[in-house]
């Protein structure tokens, strides 16, 4: 963070006089809509400038986010495509059939060809229409969801909007959900189930098998946010991270089982979220939300009559939607490949196993349990998770901040050599405490005795 940002929070402009000094004094227009347009390359120039300090993950040093930089290619179809608007699909029809051709693609994925669905904004998009879909196909006098405490907060968005009540049920200690717990939480009042493929924290997968049977059961509406997971879990065996069995081999340290099926295979299963902007390598925002079939999908659409290609309906929260997300989606998939994808995820894969062993091997600090997928959480032996993330911070470096740990995210704009800064620099942020702690425990000591010699 600079020092300009730090403390920064959206909405403060503060005083805007002392504000548009400051901008001046820097060489930077003030604020407000300019009287008069300035030149583009003026502008561009000012947009480079004032955007520099911003952290980029070319740089190597955002290593605690789930998004990456794009891929080249998706980033040009993207830019090329820029004003299509498949919220009015009449003005599209080629794009439109693109984004069903997108469905299958992503749908066969995950287990079910015929699967319906939408590119949305990303994964909490995609989960509010999950919600949403399963409140329009059940009774209201059914409003609970039981769910993992460590469901993304995008849940607790839906609940706030639709007056849903959450149930949230705990974690094992390799951070899946404890079944017998879950299985109780289900009841008379139960309207939908949510498992995790890939949980936000540590990338655990709960244990969707044996959840797709209890929604069996009880004939109930079973949404799998695979946000993560989705663009991982169906390369991670043609990667050579074999899933289902126990994990052998000298690299895969870690005793937690690969995890089994996610996905539409299990008859359970109503809808799956997944995010080609995670690690799908497409540019923000793509995420996509797929339903099971077209009777449970179709009870959260909405007829619209006035649009300049015609009627129409949606299906999405948002009416205007990026036709460009929807072409560097299907243009990224015929491009990357199954091949790309597996190795994409072997490499990010591999850089886990790479972090995790030498993190294992340094003193004061260790990870949290053995990793699923490209996701490593870590946390300091002395001092706070939230210490160690401030020092890096001030280092240059981004990671993601959990109750008591930190999470990294081995995305795909990382590589080697920016794993052995960070390494360098996490031992120096590690040194650093444990001195500052030393010379805190050396004052109070010296303090105490002060105190002491005073009262005799
Ligand atoms: C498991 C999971 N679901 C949903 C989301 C929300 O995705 P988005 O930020 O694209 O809305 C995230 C984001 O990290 C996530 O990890």
């Amino acid at each position: 963070m600079t020092e300009e940002t730090q403390g920064f929070q959206a909405g403060d402009f503060g005083d805007q006089e002392s504000q548009n000094k400051d901008l001046q004094s820097r060489g930077i227009p003030s604020k407000g809509l300019p009287s008069k347009g300035r030149p583009a390359d003026e502008v561009s120039a000012l947009v480079e400038q004032r955007l520099s300090g911003d952290l980029t993950f070319t740089s190597g040093n955002i290593l605690g986010s789930m998004c990456s930089q794009p891929h080249p290619f998706a980033a040009a179809i993207f830019q090329q495509q820029l004003a299509k608007n498949i919220g009015d699909p009449g003005l599209h029809p080629a794009l439109t059939e693109m984004e069903a051709e997108t469905i299958h693609i992503l749908g066969s994925l995950c287990g079910n060809p015929k699967a319906v669905g939408s590119i949305v904004t990303g994964g909490t998009e995609a989960n509010l229409l999950a919600m949403w879909t399963a409140k329009n196909n059940t009774p209201k006098e059914r409003r609970e969801v039981v769910l993992p405490e460590t469901a993304h907060f995008s849940f607790d968005k839906a609940a706030s909007l639709m007056d849903l009540t959450l149930i949230k049920v705990p974690v094992d200690p390799h951070n899946r959900v404890k079944l017998d717990e879950y299985r109780q939480a289900v009841g008379p009042r139960t309207m939908a189930l949510v498992a995790i493929a890939g949980t936000t924290g540590l990338g655990a997968v709960d244990p969707i098998a044996e959840i797709a049977k209890i929604a069996e059961e009880h004939h109930l509406y079973l949404h799998v946010d695979a946000a993560f997971g989705g663009f991982v879990l169906p390369f991670l065996e043609a990667a050579g991270y074999p899933m289902g069995d126990s994990v052998s081999g000298a690299e895969h340290t870690g005793s937690l089982k690969y995890p089994g099926v996610f996905d539409f295979s299990l008859a359970g299963v109503s809808s799956i979220t997944l995010d080609p902007h995670k690690m799908g390598r497409t540019p923000i925002p793509a995420g996509c939300i797929l339903y099971r079939d077209e009777e449970i999908a179709g009870s959260s659409t909405t007829q619209v009559s006035y649009l300049a290609g015609g009627k129409t309906r949606q299906r999405t929260i948002v009416g205007t939607r990026s036709g460009a997300a929807v072409a560097a989606v299907w243009a990224s998939l015929q491009h990357i490949g199954f091949d790309g994808y597996r190795d994409t995820v072997r490499r990010c894969m591999q850089n886990t196993y790479f972090l995790k062993n030498r993190i294992d091997a340094m003193s004061g600090i260790e990870t949290v349990i053995p990793p699923v997928m490209n996701v490593l959480g870590i946390r300091p032996s002395r001092g706070t998770a939230e210490e160690l993330a401030d020092g890096l911070r001030a280092r240059g470096f981004a990671l993601s901040l959990f109750p008591g740990f930190l999470r990294i995210t081995l995305m795909p704009h990382l590589n080697q050599n920016h794993l052995e800064n960070f390494l360098q620099v996490l031992q120096d942020t590690l040194q650093a405490t444990v001195k500052a702690m030393q010379k805190e425990e050396t004052n109070s000591y010296s303090n105490r005795n002060q105190g002491e010699n005073n009262a005799r």
